[in-house]
C-alpha cells in the first residue's frame, strides 16, 4: 500500500511493480483500466490527470483492485463489465465473460440473412451475459429474441444488458434446461454451448477456472452432451429456411460435424476466428 501524496502516475507505476508475480502476467493496460475504474475516468481523462495527487479513496479501491488481480481474478471480472460487439455488457458471478472469439458466431449468423422485411425469430441457448444475442438484436432491427439459460442469475444479467443497450423490447428471457420450456418457431436458433470436457477444466489457467462458472465451461465426458442434446431437438423449433449456428472448440469440427450428420443436418458449414481456428459451425 502507497503512503500519501502520490499522483496517478505514481500509483500507476507503484502497481506495475506490484503485479510482478511468478505466473502472473497484467499489462498495462489492464492497471490503467483498473485505476480508470477505481478513479471513475474514461482514458482522456486519466492521461490528462498524471500529474494530479490521486485521493487517499482511489488509492484505496484501486490497491483493492489490484490485490484481487495479483489472486487471479481477471480484470473485467473486476471491474464488472465487458465489451462485446462494441455493447458493454455487464458481468456477475452466474455468467462467462464473453469472449472476442464468439464474435466468429455472431458473424457467421448474419451472413447467412438476405434483407428481410419480415421479423427474425432468434432463440439464443446458454445466453450468459446475452451477449451474441443482444449483438445480432443490434444489427437486425427486425430481429426478436428468446434468451435461454439454465441459470436465473445469469438471465438477471442478460436482462439488465438488454435495458442498457436499449433493446429490452425485443428481448425476453426464459429458464430452461436447453429447450424443455421452449415453445414456437425460430428462423434463427444460436448457442455457443459449455464444451470443454470436464478433464481439461482442470488444466484451464486459474483466471478461467476460477472465475468463469463451471455449468458454463463443463461439456461432459468428451465435451459434447450439448451438442447432442441441440442437435437432436433444434429442428422441432426451426422454421422452413431456418439455421442453427454453432460455437464450437478449435478441435470439434469433425466430432460435431460427425453428430450433426447423424442427427439428420445435411448442410454444414465451418467458419475460422482471427487467428485462423475453427470456430463457428452454421447447420441447414
Ligand atoms: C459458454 S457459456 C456462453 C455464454 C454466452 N452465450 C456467451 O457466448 O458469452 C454457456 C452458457 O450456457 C448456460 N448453460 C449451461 N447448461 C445449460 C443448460 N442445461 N440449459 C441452458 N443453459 C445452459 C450457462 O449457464 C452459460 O451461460
Amino acid at each position: 500500500m502507497m503512503t500519501e501524496p502520490v499522483s496517478f502516475a505514481d500509483i500507476q507505476s507503484w502497481a506495475q511493480k506490484e503485479v510482478v508475480r511468478p505466473g502472473l502476467t497484467v499489462s498495462g493496460g489492464e492497471i490503467e483500466l483498473l485505476l480508470m475504474a477505481a478513479a471513475g475516468f474514461d482514458k482522456a481523462t486519466l492521461i490528462a490527470r498524471q500529474r494530479d495527487p490521486c485521493p487517499g479513496q482511489v488509492v484505496e479501491v484501486f490497491s483493492g483492485y489490484i490485490a484481487r488481480r495479483i489472486q487471479r481474478e481477471p480484470v473485467f471480472r473486476i471491474v464488472g463489465k465487458r465489451e462485446f460487439h462494441g455493447l458493454e455488457l455487464e458481468l456477475n458471478e452466474a455468467t462467462l465473460e464473453p469472449r472476442d472469439d464468439t464474435e466468429c458466431l455472431v458473424e457467421a449468423v448474419l451472413q447467412q440473412i438476405s434483407n428481410r422485411q419480415d421479423t427474425v425469430r432468434i432463440l439464443d441457448l446458454g445466453t450468459g451475459t446475452g451477449a451474441v444475442a443482444l449483438a445480432l438484436l443490434t444489427e437486425l432491427s427486425n430481429a426478436v429474441c428468446v434468451a435461454v439459460d439454465v441459470e436465473q442469475h445469469a438471465l438477471q444479467a442478460a436482462l439488465s444488458n438488454a435495458r442498457r443497450c436499449n433493446l429490452r423490447t425485443r428481448f425476453e428471457t426464459l429458464h430452461s434446461n436447453w429447450f424443455d420450456g421452449v415453445e414456437g418457431i425460430f428462423d434463427i436458433i444460436v448457442s455457443n454451448p459449455p464444451y470443454i470436457s470436464s478433464s481439461e477444466i482442470q488444466e484451464l489457467g486459474e483466471e478461467v477456472r476460477l472465475f468463469d462458472p463451471q455449468i458454463a465451461l463443463d461439456g461432459g465426458d468428451d465435451g459434447l452432451n450439448a451438442y447432442r442434446v441441440i442437435l437432436a431437438e433444434a429442428r422441432n423449433h426451426l422454421a422452413t429456411g431456418g439455421f442453427l449456428g454453432l460455437e464450437i472448440g478449435h478441435d470439434q469440427k469433425a466430432s460435431v460435424g460427425r453428430l450433426a450428420r447423424m442427427s439428420g443436418w445435411n448442410e454444414i458449414s465451418s467458419f475460422t476466428d482471427l487467428a485462423g481456428l475453427d470456430r463457428a459451425l452454421i447447420l441447414r
